[in-house]
């Protein structure tokens, strides 16, 4: 009986507080909050879904592992390939955003967070001279009884794994990410973000799946405004 009222809690809060809630994941906080000392990841140190001391493995260049799971398998990552690697574990580790696309079938994990075309064929760029064993990362490693990932198959270069940036991005994580028809109403895991995860998060676009054109309008308004405020100050926008 208790076991019951302690699950139709937890339903009740989880439906009430879903807006602010995070990924279900073993190293994901039940709620967002600010991490002042985060050493990477720094997006999301105003609200994050990870403790800081989760960012000390992701701190040290080249980065060989995070928790069991090794990133040198086809030997050390290039830095730029490591750099796109990392945005991408910061967002599913620590955005606050990312329990918005949680997979309704696995809570740990999400699926279609819309990325940007420019940051796929950028990243794509960016590890084409890297290895890789594994097509699908969640799913084609061999893992041990410590849960360690092994190679099942010889290493390739990414430009032979995935035929472009579309590819990558829409195969890497299995369904976690697709490439996005907008270039404004997407991800890029840079400071940008906030203003795509605005009109995302906005209930017109969660009742079509199909962002309306005023919202693209919308959204591209605010880029560039943005984009020329950025100038004005002389900051980086990437
Ligand atoms: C990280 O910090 C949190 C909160 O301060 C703590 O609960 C957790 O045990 C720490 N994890 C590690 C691996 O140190
Ligand atoms: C991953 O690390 C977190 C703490 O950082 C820990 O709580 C969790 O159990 C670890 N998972 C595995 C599979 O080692
Ligand atoms: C979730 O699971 C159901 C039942 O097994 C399945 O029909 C559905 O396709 C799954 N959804 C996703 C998004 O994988
Ligand atoms: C990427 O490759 C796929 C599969 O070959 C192709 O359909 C798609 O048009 C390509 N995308 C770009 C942007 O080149």
């Amino acid at each position: 009986m208790l076991r019951f009222a302690v699950t139709l809690f937890a339903v009740i809060t989880s439906s009430t507080c879903k807006k602010y809630s995070c990924l279900e994941g073993e190293t994901h906080k039940l709620k967002p909050s600010p991490e002042p000392n985060m050493q990477e990841c720094t997006l999301y140190s105003e609200s994050s879904c990870c403790y800081a001391n989760f960012t000390e493995q992701l701190a040290h260049s080249p980065v060989i592992k995070i928790n069991n799971s090794y990133w040198n398998r086809c030997g050390q990552l290039s830095k730029s390939c490591e750099d796109f690697t990392k945005k991408i574990e910061c967002f599913y580790r620590c955005s606050p955003h990312a329990a918005h696309w949680i997979h309704p079938n696995y809570t740990a994990g999400i699926q279609s967070v819309p990325l940007c075309q420019s940051f796929c064929d950028d990243w794509y760029e960016a590890c084409k001279d890297d290895s890789a064993c594994v097509r699908n990362w969640l799913m084609d490693w061999e893992w041990d009884e410590s849960g360690v990932n092994h190679c099942k198959n010889e290493c390739i270069p990414y430009s032979e794994m995935y035929v472009n940036g579309t590819d990558m991005c829409q195969s890497m994580w299995g369904e976690s990410f697709k490439v996005s028809e907008s270039s404004c109403l997407c991800l890029q895991m840079n400071k940008k973000d906030m203003m795509a995860i605005k009109y995302l998060l906005s209930e017109s676009s969660e009742e079509s799946s199909s962002v309306s054109s005023s919202e693209e309008r919308a959204c591209q308004k605010k880029l560039l405004k943005f984009e020329k405020l950025k100038e004005e100050e002389g900051g980086e926008t990437r």
